[in-house]
């Protein structure tokens, strides 16, 4: 029988290319978001690629009486949970806006799931709940002692799941630590259009080369990389799309609760993102090196081998494809 998946942050970035993903692998899927950082049109969006209606509840996470009706007028097996605040300096600025949001709404979720019986979460954690760990690559048994309240949100959101399913060992986890989410889908319909100020590379790379933003401002020249500048693990949101995917068929199929990194286990520069993107569009993007940001690690990548053992998971897609389907998404905005 088709499995009915509950998609929280199903309308963002992440979201909507797992919602074209799932659909794709026959799950009936719902989106439940209240639009805080995505566009309306979305859902018609997914539509088209889909050929399919596409369900939304438009609900806040931490309006605990419209996560418990959404629960209780829908029959879920699942829920990918996505929706959640994602920027590092505004999380600094607004800790309990951040707790709120990141840690009462998990919380909301996963008590609607014990009051209906629905047994099987994915959760959307971040490399940020590695901080500024030095040894690379990050494992996920490297320490977890995040820099930014943003980070703390997401280790808070991994900590309160493994006691839940110590507390209640029929609930399943898979716990998903992404790296640095890029690209978009070929359709060029969905892609990465936040409706606050980007704080990402490739979004804010993509205003400058539209002319909405005059130079791309880069956190440190002097960083002890190849280049100066600080080397990420950039991966593709269709192969971040495909892990949730494979996350979820594992813990329907019975198997255990997992806590994985998604990433490719190499790293970029920055540097060498914004060659590559100039590379795309075939013309110089304007930069300029500024201060490095306090608590930026001058290298993160991740180690893959347990997303590969456990899910089978391994990443397709290069850098260039990342930026040329950014820029065909984005680049007649
Ligand atoms: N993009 C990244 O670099 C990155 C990296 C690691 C982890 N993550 C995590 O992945 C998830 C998705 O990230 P994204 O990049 O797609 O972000 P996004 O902002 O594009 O998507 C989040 C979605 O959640 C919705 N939302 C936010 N608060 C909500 C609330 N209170 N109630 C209902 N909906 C709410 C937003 O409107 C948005 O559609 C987040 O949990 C984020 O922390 C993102």
């Amino acid at each position: 029988m088709t499995k009915h998946i509950l998609l929280t942050g199903g309308a963002g970035f992440i979201g909507s290319h797992t919602y074209a993903a799932l659909v794709d692998a026959g799950y009936a899927v719902t989106i439940l978001d209240n639009f805080e950082n995505a566009r309306h049109d979305v859902p018609d969006r997914l539509s088209q690629i889909t050929g399919k209606a596409v369900p939304v509840i438009e609900a806040d996470i931490r309006d605990q009486d419209a996560i418990k009706s959404a629960f209780a007028t829908n029959d879920f097996d699942a829920v990918v949970h996505f929706a959640a605040l994602k920027s590092v300096p505004d999380s600094e600025a607004d800790p309990i806006g951040y707790y709120n949001s990141n840690c009462t709404g998990l919380i909301n979720i996963v008590d609607a799931m014990q009051a209906s019986g629905v047994k099987n979460i994915v959760f959307s954690s971040s490399a940020a709940v590695y901080g500024s760990a030095s040894q690379m690559p990050l494992t996920e048994t490297s320490p977890c002692l995040p820099d930014s309240c943003y980070g703390s949100t997401k280790l808070f959101g991994e900590e309160f799941l493994a006691r839940v399913t110590k507390a209640h060992p029929d609930v399943k986890t898979g716990i998903l630590r992404y790296f640095n989410p890029v690209g978009a889908h070929p359709s060029g319909l969905i892609g990465e259009d936040p409706s606050q100020p980007p704080g990402n590379l490739v979004p804010v790379i993509a205003r400058v080369a539209r002319g909405e933003i005059e130079a791309l401002s880069i956190f440190g020249g002097d960083y002890d990389t190849p280049d100066g500048t600080c080397i990420r693990d950039y991966i593709h949101v269709l192969d971040l799309a495909r892990g949730h995917v494979l996350s979820l068929d594992a813990l329907l199929n019975q198997k255990e609760s997992h806590l994985v990194n998604l990433g490719t286990g190499r790293g970029n520069s920055v540097r060498e993102v914004l060659n590559t993107y100039s590379e795309v569009i075939n013309r110089e993007i304007p930069n300029r090196i500024v201060d490095r940001r306090p608590g930026d690690p001058p290298v993160s990548y991740a180690a893959t081998d347990r997303a590969s053992e456990v899910l089978g998971f391994e990443a397709k897609h290069g850098l260039r494809d990342m930026c040329e389907s950014n820029w065909k998404f984005s680049g007649d905005k």
